[in-house]
């Protein structure tokens, strides 16, 4: 079952055109990768797709209803969660408090929780007072997905929560990832790392410069494919 698509999806930021038809797919249970240089509107698909950027409503479809154009909130509501580029923490709370955020004091019945959360990344539950910028990069990336999850979506959208971390730092982030699948939640992840978006992703989308290059099983693509798809075909 399709759970969310793009169709043929444009983006604005003022007179300057982001994106030019975007066509992705999510199926249910699935877990895909949007992978791109800088600049390749990965990051406007996302806002996209959460409504921080608002559309044409058919753009976007999402368990059958148009939200291309309905704003943040209420596409949070209906169940897709995003852990935004750079983390976004809010300065002044705690962890906890940043935590509890993510459910904008409504009780959403599922998986996640403050405990399943301080299960999944202990090191929050003993950081639970401290304030979020208070923390390593990989705690902070810990946060801002925990803030995601306690809204027990069933569309998690990652922009690039492995960018400026350590590759145990990664991998640590990374494994939590079976539990958020089995929580019932399909992904998104947005990754400039190539060979982390085809361990994880049963598709992966890449983009240049607004459009959709090329896209697949990673099993089917090959290097120079993607080199040409990422880079361009005179890089
Ligand atoms: N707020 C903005 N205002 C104007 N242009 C923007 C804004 N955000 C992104 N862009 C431009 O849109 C294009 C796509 O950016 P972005 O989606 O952030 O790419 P990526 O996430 O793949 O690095 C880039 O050319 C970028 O400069
Ligand atoms: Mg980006």
């Amino acid at each position: 079952m399709t759970l969310l698509e793009t169709q043929n999806l444009t983006a604005h930021y003022g007179d300057f055109q982001a994106l030019f038809g975007v066509d992705i797919r999510l199926e249910a249970g699935q877990t895909i990768a949007i992978i791109g240089a800088n600049g390749a509107g990965k990051t406007t698909l996302m806002r996209s797709i959460a409504g921080v950027l608002r559309n044409a409503p058919g753009m976007i479809r999402y368990d059958g209803t148009a939200i291309g154009a309905l704003p943040a909130d209420e596409v949070m509501a209906m169940g897709v969660s995003m852990v935004p580029e750079g983390r976004k923490l809010f300065p002044s709370l705690s962890v906890e408090e940043n935590l509890l955020v993510g459910t904008y004091g409504r009780k959403i019945v599922g998986h996640w929780s403050l405990d399943t959360v301080y299960r999944l990344f202990p090191i929050l539950r003993e950081k639970r007072h401290v304030p979020g910028t208070a923390l390593s990069g990989g705690q902070q990336q810990m946060v801002a997905i925990g803030r995601a999850l306690m809204s027990n979506p069933r569309v998690l959208l990652c922009d690039e929560i492995s960018l400026g971390l350590a590759p145990v730092v990664i991998r640590d982030i990374y494994a939590a990832l079976p539990e958020i699948q089995s929580s019932g939640a399909s992904v998104i992840v947005v990754e400039q790392d190539i060979g982390q978006a085809m361990k994880v992703a049963s598709t992966v989308y890449c983009m240049m410069e607004g459009r959709v290059t090329l896209s697949g099983a990673p099993g089917t693509l090959s290097r120079g494919a993607i080199h040409a798809a990422y880079f361009g075909a005179h890089a």
